[in-house]
Parts: C-alpha cells; structure tokens; sequence
C-alpha cells in the first residue's frame, strides 16, 4: 500500500470513515454504485477513485439531487464516466446491469433541500437487500445512518439487524461508531461480499 503523499489520518465522521474503506475497495476501472447522489460530494470522489476507464451509477429519488450531482461532475470533469438516474435505489437493480465493486449509501436528506425527503427505513431496507445482491465476490456496501430524527433514528435501529442475520459464509459486516460522541452521532457499516 502506497502511504507517502496521503492525506493525515483524522478520526472524525462515519462519512470519513466510508471514504477510508472506497479508497482501499476502489480500483481504476471498476462500477461503483452511488445510491444517495445528494449533492454530488461524495459521487465526485468516488469517480476520481475509478479512473477515466471506470463508471460510476448515480441515484437519487430527487430530480434536483440528480442534476445537482450533474453540475459537479461536469465542473470537475468527471461526468463522461457516470450514468446518473432519478430513480429510487430500492430500483437499482434496473440500472445496475452486472455485479459491481462498491456501493454506496450516505442516508438522510438533501443538505440545503427539503428535510421531508428523507430516505426511510422501508425503502431503505429493499435497497440495501438489493445492493447485496449486486456486489462482486469481495464487493463493498458502505452504509452511513444518521440517527437523532425519527426516520434516521428508524434506519439505524433497524440496519444492525439486517446485517447481523447475514450469514458469514456470505458477508462480512462491520459496525462503527464513536463511542463517546453522544447518541445521535453517524454510524458507518461496512458489508464485503466473500469470495
Ligand atoms: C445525505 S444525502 C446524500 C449526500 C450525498 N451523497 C452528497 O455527497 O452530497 C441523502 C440523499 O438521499 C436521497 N434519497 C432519499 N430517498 C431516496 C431513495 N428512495 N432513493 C434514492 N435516493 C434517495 C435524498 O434525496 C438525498 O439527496
């Protein structure tokens, strides 16, 4: 592993600790999976991450997350090798056409849009059962859950469940969170489909 030029290590969010893990995943040429576009933050990193030759498939349920995303990509340009979609991520499935490397969730809502789209746990739960199903042998699922309002506080109630009844021939999984940041503080999961 390459560890000069890095940026220094700082322990402070579920959001950093999910970049920390596409980083090591992601690899020029792969698919990744953005499937809470927001504002294209996160989608811009990780098509920087795979490369000219890789593809990144965006979604959001919002049609000014998607073209927001839009925006970002072409400003950095990035957007000759993203598919962006206005589709619900319990449909990814539909635009995901083969297994991928990495797929990514950063529940909640739109920052700087409207709080009442938020994702819920229903949907939430069918996307995530969805994701599994796309990822390659030694695939990612990222997962980052924002307790501290009802439909978060659903989410990251009911995520662990979900994960931990995965069977460990097929998925490992990974719960994190700081433990002395009080209740509502981001958590991160982390699933690897086995080989
Ligand atoms: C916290 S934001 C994502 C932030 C984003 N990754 C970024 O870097 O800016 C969560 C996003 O999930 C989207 N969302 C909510 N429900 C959704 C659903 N069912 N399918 C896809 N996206 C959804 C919201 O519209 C919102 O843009």
């Amino acid at each position: 592993m390459e560890l000069q030029n890095q940026p220094p290590y700082e322990l402070r969010s579920a959001r950093f600790l999910a970049a920390e893990v596409h980083a090591r995943v992601l690899r020029p040429g792969d698919t990744v999976v953005d499937a809470t576009l927001g504002n294209g933050h996160d989608a811009c990193r990780l098509a920087e991450l795979v490369g000219p030759t890789g593809r990144l498939i965006g979604l959001d349920i919002q049609p000014e997350a998607v073209s927001r995303s839009r925006e970002r990509l072409a400003e950095a340009g990035l957007i000759d090798r993203c598919e962006l979609h206005a589709l619900s991520h319990d449909r990814m499935a539909e635009v995901v056409p083969e297994p991928v490397r990495l797929i990514v969730f950063n529940l909640g809502w739109l920052p700087g849009g409207d709080k009442r789209v938020t994702t819920h746990w229903e949907t939430t739960e069918r996307a995530v059962r969805a994701a599994l199903t796309l990822l390659q042998p030694g695939g990612v699922l990222t997962v980052c859950a924002y307790p501290g309002h009802a439909a978060g506080d659903e989410e990251r109630n009911a995520l662990p469940g979900l994960f931990a009844a995965l069977r460990p021939q097929d998925f490992n999984v990974l719960h994190q969170r700081f433990l002395n940041a009080g209740p509502g503080a981001p958590e991160c999961f982390v699933a690897q489909r086995q080989g």
